[in-house]
């Protein structure tokens, strides 16, 4: 589609700001309340690659309390656990706000002329649905033309079965990225720039889509929450926290949430990252294009006609803010086999890792990096995500760190916690994809998972069947 140039409107901007409200602290969602120690490994972006890369090194989760922060580095801002009330959040697969933005004009009347970006839900939802073209800066490396693409399934922003693929080798026992970053681009606008792997990068992972409903309650988790979490979690099996960069807040630190290796913490990062490394559309938080394999061909060569940042921005926010808007994802019918299977779960110590309710922030409180305050809308939630949204090893580390790095080096091994809601609506399971079924995922849970595996195995056949209609009412 013909690239449009959206504006944003004040109304828009104020409605960003909720009002601040009072802050305390509460932890009955997550069983102990724990003082913040924040020590988590630090990564923040570089120019060179257009993700992520080293700045300090802080280990977690035990042994960095001993290490100071390298000179210069920010620390996480505190984001207290709210003391409010709550209530459940909103959930369906109805393409219908949760209050975060007005639903808008009728969907299907918005086209591209006369689609106001901010404006509403259904506007917000249609550029997310968008299908670019060259002219609007696609490629020249990408992996597809719409966010709609990878993330539609019941509605738009679910979970799919799209599966990216990165790569890259061992070497001297460090992990080298394939030339130009770990991410195969799969598509390109040329054939002569299209990425073949390299023959000696034989370090290999698929990495399938995620679901993105309920993002914006995620978002709104508190920075002190993830970390209570982690500090409650037994030691044998405690979550690693990961330090991101907000990339709208300066780079400021704060603890990840999202993407199979917690790679970022707000939802207008990671859209920029998607915008660049998904589509190969530049934006000003991410300007400089991709390569193919450490080819230039970027804006001024053959391949790409259109000069950075190629979206002023505007698109990111407008992807983001849907995000943020989508409802929860609902709940299957729950019966008396569900409710047993839920106790199970829990007893056996899936819900250790899969922590099945979590508290938003209290509205107005400060995240991201100070980038943005909770709206009402996302504010005092109570959610049932089944992640702890933490790193763990549990065996099937793809042996690609979330960066290069010595002191990534663990991460190679760790994975998120996969969130189970939704889980009904998948059927390619696991980070790669590649459990076809809930048995076959279980049945891959070892490493920090093992205890809680054998006590699953355990069960009689009919109580694991209660698990099973646990799982598929998720
Ligand atoms: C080619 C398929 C593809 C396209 C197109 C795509 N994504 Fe994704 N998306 C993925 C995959 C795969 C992941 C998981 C990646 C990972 O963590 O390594 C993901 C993860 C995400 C997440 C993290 C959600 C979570 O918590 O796990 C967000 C947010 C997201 N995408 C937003 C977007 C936006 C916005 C766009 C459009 C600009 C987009 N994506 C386009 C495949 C895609
Ligand atoms: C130590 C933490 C931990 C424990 C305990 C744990 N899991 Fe997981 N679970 C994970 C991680 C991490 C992943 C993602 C692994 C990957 O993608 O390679 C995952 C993935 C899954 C998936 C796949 C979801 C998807 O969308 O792909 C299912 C299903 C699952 N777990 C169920 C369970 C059940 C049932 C139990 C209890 C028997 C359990 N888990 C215990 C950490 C844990």
């Amino acid at each position: 589609m013909k690239y449009v140039h959206r504006g944003l409107t004040t109304a828009v901007i104020a409605g960003a700001f909720a009002a601040l409200a009072t802050i305390g602290i509460s932890s009955d969602s997550i069983g102990q309340q724990a003082a913040p120690t924040a020590t988590p490994q630090m990564a923040i972006p570089s120019g060179e690659f257009n993700r992520f890369s080293v700045s300090t090194l802080r280990v977690d989760p035990e042994t960095a309390a001993a290490e100071a922060p390298a000179a210069g580095a920010q620390a996480v801002t505190p984001e207290p656990i709210s003391r409010g009330t709550f209530r459940e959040a909103p959930a369906g697969f109805d393409n219908r706000t949760n209050g975060f933005d007005p639903q808008g004009p009728a969907f299907d009347r918005i086209d591209e002329n006369t689609v106001v970006a901010l404006r509403s839900f259904n506007d917000n939802r249609f550029i997310f649905e968008e299908v670019e073209g060259i002219a609007d800066g696609l490629g020249p490396t990408y992996n597809s033309q719409s966010c709609r693409e990878c993330h539609q399934n019941i509605v738009t922003g679910g979970a799919s079965q799209v599966a990216e693929h990165r790569t890259g080798r061992i070497e001297l026992l460090q992990f080298v990225e394939s030339v130009g970053g770990s991410l195969i681009q799969s598509r390109a606008t040329n054939p002569e720039i299209f990425e073949q792997v390299p023959f000696e990068d034989g370090v290999s992972t698929l990495r399938v889509s995620t679901n993105l409903l309920g993002g914006g309650f995620v978002e709104a988790i508190p920075n002190d929450t993830l970390l209570a979490i982690r500090n409650a979690q037994p030691a044998a099996i405690r979550g690693t926290a990961l330090e991101v960069a907000v990339l709208e807040a300066n780079n400021a630190p704060r603890i990840g949430r999202f993407g199979w290796k917690s790679q970022h913490a707000s939802m207008e990062s990671f859209a920029a990252d998607a915008y660049l490394n998904e589509m190969g559309i530049t934006t000003p938080l991410l300007p400089a294009e991709n390569t193919s394999l450490g080819r230039d061909v970027s804006f001024g060569t053959a391949f790409d006609p259109v000069a950075d940042p190629e979206d002023d921005g505007v698109d990111v926010r407008a992807f983001a803010n849907f995000m943020r808007a989508t409802k929860a994802p609902p709940r299957g019918p729950i019966n008396a086999q569900v409710r047993a299977g839920d106790v199970l779960f829990n007893s056996v110590g899936c819900g250790a890792c899969h922590i099945p309710t979590i508290r938003t922030a209290a509205p107005g409180t400060r995240i991201n990096g100070g980038a943005i305050r909770v709206r009402d809308a996302v504010g005092n939630k109570i959610i049932h995500p089944y992640s702890d949204f933490l790193l763990h090893d549990i065996g099937t580390g793809d042996g690609i760190p979330v960066l290069p790095g010595a002191q990534f080096l663990s991460t190679a091994t760790q994975l998120r916690t996969a969130p189970l809601w939704a889980l009904r609506t998948r059927n390619r399971l696991m980070h790669d994809g590649l459990s076809f079924t809930k048995q076959e995922a279980i049945s891959r849970h070892a490493g920090q998972a093992t205890v809680v595996k054998d006590a699953f195995n355990a069960l009689t056949p009919a109580q694991k069947d209660q698990v099973f209609a646990f799982l598929d009412s998720l």
